[in-house]
């Protein structure tokens, strides 16, 4: 496991976004698991750059994301009929900037009639696919991947999830509060990848930033794997993982210098 630690968010999601990039150069038809909230924000800003600027080349790229509200959604055929949905976000943040076919996009659907069949369909979309390249996921306070709360097994797969009351206030804050939607009026489950699908991901990228993270960050790469932190399933991934974090995130690390040194004498070897 590769901890990197930046500076700052900037720093962060332009090292994310390079890992991306090279994975796109190497593999043009790379499968690629995609995450959303407030810190990949950066690293697609830094990616649709790269897109403009040096011509990083997305059309041959698939890409699964990892969940979706349930009961929101959008139609990317009429783009600006905006709500909260994951799939907008994708949109705004990221696909409307890059060359991205529309074909090649998938988002589990929100507004699905028969949600279970459809987590069953979007894994196996996942297999069709030839299997996910690289994964990138942020970190939930409460430890999540995905919508994947405490207390889900380690081995799930892409299902329905009820969201905790902290997820609900945290997602509150950073999107619909913004939009005037009452936190009662929110969606309160979600489709989401399971951890044992997003730990058949050959490669893992997981990013986190400020010191709000610094505790679960701590207990999802230093402390126990358990089901009450999803996210140390990380301790159990057998592919490549990097986990890039800004200071304020790594400052609960208790190996902190050991990550250091080991990034600088693999700089210093070109490993
Ligand atoms: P955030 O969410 O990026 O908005 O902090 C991360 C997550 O819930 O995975």
């Amino acid at each position: 496991m590769d901890i990197i630690i930046r500076e700052n968010y900037e720093q962060m999601s332009k090292y994310a976004a390079q890992i991306i990039a090279n994975v796109v150069r190497t593999k043009p038809n790379c499968v690629l698991g995609l995450a959303t909230g407030s810190t990949p924000i950066g690293t697609y800003r830094e990616l649709v750059r790269m897109h403009r600027e040096e011509g990083l080349d997305f059309s041959e790229v698939t890409t699964f994301n990892l969940d979706e509200y349930l009961g929101v959604g959008i139609d990317l055929d009429k783009p600006y009929h905006l709500d909260q949905s994951y799939a907008r976000f994708m949109y705004e943040e990221l696909f409307k900037h890059i060359n991205i076919k529309k074909e090649n996009i998938h988002i589990p659907d929100g507004l699905t009639t028969n949600p279970n069949e459809h987590c069953k369909w979007y894994e196996e979309q996942i297999k069709k696919a030839g299997g996910i390249d690289l994964q990138l996921l942020g970190i939930g306070r409460d430890g999540h991947w995905g919508f994947n709360e405490p207390g889900s097994s380690l081995g799930s797969r892409t299902r329905v999830v009820a969201l905790t009351e902290q997820t609900l206030n945290d997602n509150y804050e950073a999107f619909y509060k913004k939009a005037n939607i009452s936190r009662s009026e929110m969606p309160h489950f979600a489709i989401t990848m399971g951890i044992g699908t997003i730990l058949e991901a050959r490669n893992i990228l997981m990013i986190a930033n400020g010191a709000g993270k610094a505790d679960v960050v701590a207990k999802c790469l230093e402390g126990p794997v358990t089901s009450q932190i999803t996210s140390s399933a990380i301790q159990l991934h057998s592919g490549g993982i990097t986990v890039v974090l800004d200071k304020e995130a790594a400052s609960k690390l208790k190996n902190i210098d050991y990550y250091r040194h080991v990034e600088t004498l693999k700089h210093q070897y070109g490993l």
